[in-house]
């Protein structure tokens, strides 16, 4: 049986697209680096993202073609015993890199997960290359590798610059991921997927990611909000990016190497949003007042007193760092996905309010449930032979 290394399977895009090539490509076994100290705590890990996706009896199933090896990006050779690295550089012929500190106000936490631990797998993936056995490296990027962009909808076909401004070390350390798996995997067949802003599933309601729906609900709850309400904002639903990642996986050739998995064209206004999310409110949507540049410390305060309890200062700061997102009127074109492999997102504002719903009947917490008890329990040793 072939096999497919993935890092970040844990994570919320992960799960989806681990999930995805499970059904898409039933004849391979997929190796899962996770951040574990344990072969059951990994499990129980994966248990946690996954039951969004599968219930009990699919995730056992699944887990019949899951070897968990527990890793860590950063940690030397991430963190693999000789014996295991070098039987997993003989089996791996497909790698999928989803996994990335996406905390944007830790330089530290992104140059290492992102920058340091990216090196380190290119590294084990360059091990893999030198046997001709790399088939295919999926690395899932991130739009903001454009830079600071405003009034544009930006092309799959431009180069990085380095010159631009960046919004934050999270977006700079995706950027130089890219030129990493560019440099040290030239010549193989390399694959970046940049989603924009991911919220949601188009087919439930139920999400594990809170942090954006709430900071989204806190617009929509404000009755004047300083923000154009003509301008867009590039929105995909999870189940989209999830797809895209098992179509570059799978795919027997690539004709391009980097997609944007984006709405692009068709991404909503923040009036479409605020306003369907009122909808679900059952509140008149707010008044949009002359937008502010980036909302001052002092701002966040008062407005943290205004909002309802439950919306923490942790969600206004998260609203404070994604301001520059909300108002440059920044979109990605997306017509690689949808030419190729006939992909195209559906409308945030179609399941928005669904979305909304789900997250405050359940408190803005997923429900979780726990580890099945029919599930193994003794740790599968993760042995070199
Ligand atoms: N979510 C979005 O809106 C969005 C948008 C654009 C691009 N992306 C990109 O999509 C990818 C997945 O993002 P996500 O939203 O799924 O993030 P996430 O939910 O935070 O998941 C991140 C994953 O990376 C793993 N990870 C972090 N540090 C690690 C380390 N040192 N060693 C091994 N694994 C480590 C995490 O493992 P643990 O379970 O141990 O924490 C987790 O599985 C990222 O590359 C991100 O840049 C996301």
């Amino acid at each position: 049986m072939t096999t497919t290394l993935v890092t970040g399977a844990t994570g919320y895009l992960g799960g989806y697209g681990l999930v995805e090539m499970l059904a898409a490509a039933p004849g391979r076994r997929f190796v899962l680096l996770v951040r574990a100290k344990e072969v059951s705590d990994a499990r129980a890990k994966l248990w946690q993202g996954l039951q969004l996706h599968l219930d009990e009896k699919a995730f056992l199933e699944a887990l019949e073609r899951i070897e968990l090896v527990p890793a860590d990006l950063t940690a030397p050779r991430l963190g693999l015993a000789a014996p295991v690295r070098e039987r997993l550089t003989g089996e791996v012929t497909r790698i999928v890199h989803a996994a990335a500190s996406l905390n944007r106000r830790s330089e530290t936490a992104c140059l290492n997960v992102n920058q340091r631990g990216t090196l380190q797998l290119l590294d084990f993936a360059q091990g893999v290359a030198k046997r001709q056995q790399l088939e295919r490296f999926v690395y899932v990027s991130t739009v903001a590798v454009a830079g600071q962009r405003q009034n544009v909808c930006v092309g799959e076909d431009e180069p990085l610059d380095f010159a631009r401004r960046d919004y934050d070390p999270y977006a700079r350390s995706k950027k130089f991921g890219e030129t990493m798996l560019a440099t040290m995997l030239a010549g193989e067949s390399i694959a970046v997927l940049r989603p924009s802003i991911v919220m949601g599933d188009s087919r439930f309601a139920a999400t594990t990611q809170f942090d954006m729906v709430q900071a989204f609900v806190a617009m929509a709850e404000l009755p004047l909000l300083p923000l154009d309400p003509s301008v867009r904002l590039d929105i995909v639903n999870a189940d989209y990016v999830g797809r895209a990642i098992a179509a570059l996986h799978g795919a027997e050739t690539l004709a391009e190497t980097t997609f944007h998995a984006s709405a692009g064209a068709t991404a909503p206004t923040i009036g479409s949003i605020t306003t369907a999310l009122s909808r679900a409110l059952g509140k008149r949507p707010p008044r949009c007042v002359a937008p502010l540049a980036q909302p001052t410390g002092r701002l966040v305060d008062a407005a943290t007193a205004l909002l309802p309890r439950r919306l923490s200062p942790r969600i206004l700061r998260l609203l404070n760092a994604f301001w520059p997102y909300l108002t440059n009127n920044a979109v990605f074109d997306n017509a690689r996905l949808g030419a190729h492999f006939a992909l195209r997102p559906t409308p945030f504002t179609d399941y928005c309010g669904d979305l909304y719903l789900f997250a405050r009947n359940h408190n803005f917490t997923y429900p979780a449930r726990p580890y099945p008890a029919s599930a193994p329990t003794q740790p599968a040793t993760v042995s070199a032979a």
